[in-house]
């Protein structure tokens, strides 16, 4: 809080409002009274200037292309970092010691099976269905599965549920990935790193021995870190309104995967991958610019752009180079990122995309490395799921634990019909 207001001058009166102040970052207008005082709401389509909630977990500065986790930027922690410890110190909020870490790891690792029943549940899926489809089916029914935590109230329920939505993601996407291709499901492994045992569940088979490939597991680890959280985006907002009426931490997760899919969100890094592929060669870059900047075109470069970062988006530069470094170590090539890279600098030397401000965002260079390891790209927005799990639950604890949360229900500026007479159908 600080001593600072602002204050509203309307044809009601002037209304003075508290400003709020963080640790870092824009003070916030407290504006919580303002219709109850002025009988105005104010109006902003999409959030853009609109801080919905308190948070200490993760913060981003758009303009410096900073992010930070619990106070730690983001390279440091791809760079030096394991996935487990960063979904320690998201959820708890500073990294674990190593005596934490070890008991972290081994209750994560303990909740990785899910219930035999959930095998059946898949056999209802087409097999062509999308995986990010079936995700959303499996992950809202694991809470008719786990009733022993789902009550929001108790907070041994909550670290139990948190645990097993963690723990078992990784092994639901590996199960949805198996269906797709007729592969039996691969249990999983409890001495293997929480990465390692999701690519031997993925890609492994039951009639040889799976080694996981250090250079892979490496990789697989920093790009789940660098997708478990990022602050208040849509998909967080998704879990956070969807847990504000009290539901149970699976529903409110099923509804974040479901906003996750959107192409306009975790879902741009397939379609970026498709559009790499469909543009093929550097030649046909000209054209595809020329489209995105096109108003009458409703084409848009795929993995371009952020509504907060007006920088470069950090994540993608660490995305960038492990692209280089896993088809490096792999020993394998892909135009795709020649493309990639290519159409990056066309883009960031042209006025369009200097003046809105538009840089490749942490979608643009995944599906590079994705693909590279053998992901097909209807698996890439799931992977993302994998990740942003972690960040979904803890911010989910976090608005539990928060005193001044209430269930989430944003107002409207009503253009309709005014009031009016029903009309019998004969004098219609
Ligand atoms: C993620 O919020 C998060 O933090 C998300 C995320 C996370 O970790 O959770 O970072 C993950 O979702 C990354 C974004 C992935 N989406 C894409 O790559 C899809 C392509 N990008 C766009 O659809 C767009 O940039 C958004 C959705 C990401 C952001 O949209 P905004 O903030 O609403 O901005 P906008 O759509 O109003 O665009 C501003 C202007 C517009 O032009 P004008 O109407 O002002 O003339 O820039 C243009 C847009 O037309 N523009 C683009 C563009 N993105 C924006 N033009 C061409 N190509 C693009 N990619």
């Amino acid at each position: 809080m600080t001593d600072k207001t602002v204050k509203f001058t309307t044809e009601g009166g002037d209304f003075t409002y508290p400003l709020l102040e963080g640790s870092v970052g824009p003070d916030v207008i407290d504006i919580r009274k303002l219709y109850g005082e002025s009988g105005k709401f104010t109006y902003d389509p999409g959030f853009t200037s609109t801080a919905s909630c308190q948070s200490a977990i993760t913060y981003i500065d758009g303009d410096e292309g900073i992010l930070l986790h619990r106070g730690f930027p983001i390279d440091q922690l791809a760079e030096q970092s394991s996935f487990m410890e960063v979904a320690y110190l998201l959820l708890h909020g500073d990294l674990p010691d190593a005596d934490e870490l070890h008991e972290f790891n081994y209750t994560i690792t303990r909740h990785t099976m899910v219930h035999e029943q959930l095998a059946t549940f898949f056999r209802g899926f087409r097999r062509d269905a999308h995986p990010m489809a079936i995700m959303c089916g499996v992950v809202g029914a694991l809470s008719a599965f786990y009733h022993d935590s789902t009550d929001i109230t108790d907070p041994q329920q909550r670290l139990i549920a948190s645990h097993r939505l963690i723990a078992k993601m990784p092994t639901l996407a590996a199960m949805a990935f198996k269906y797709s291709i007729g592969q039996p499901f691969i249990f999983p492994k409890n001495d293997l790193s929480y990465t390692g045992n999701f690519l031997r569940m993925t890609f492994g088979v039951p009639a040889e021995p799976y080694e996981v490939n250090p250079i892979i597991e490496r990789a697989m680890e920093r790009i789940f870190i660098l997708h478990a959280d990022h602050e208040q985006n849509a998909s967080t907002s998704t879990v956070r309104l969807a847990g504000s009426s009290g539901a149970n931490p699976f529903a409110c997760i099923a509804a974040g995967i479901a906003c996750l899919w959107g192409p306009a969100h975790g879902g741009a890094n397939e379609a970026a991958l498709n559009m790499l592929r469909e543009i093929g060669d550097v030649k046909r870059i000209p054209e595809y610019i020329a489209r995105a900047k096109d108003k009458n075109d409703p084409f848009r470069l795929m993995g371009f752009g952020h509504r907060v970062y007006k920088n470069y988006d950090p994540r993608a530069k660490v995305m960038q180079q492990t692209a280089e470094e896993v088809l490096k170590e792999l020993g394998k090539t892909d135009p795709v990122l020649d493309v990639a890279k290519e159409l990056e600098h066309i883009a960031l030397n042209d006025s369009y995309f200097i003046e809105k401000k538009l840089y490749p965002n942490v979608d643009f260079y995944s599906g590079v490395i994705l693909n590279a390891i053998g992901f097909p790209t209807e698996m890439f927005t799931v992977l993302f799921a994998i990740a942003r799990t972690v960040g979904w639950v803890a911010q989910w604890n976090e608005m539990i634990s928060d005193p001044e949360q209430k269930i989430g229900r944003p107002r409207q500026l009503y253009v309709g019909a005014t009031m009016r007479d029903y009309v019998q159908v004969a004098d219609r």
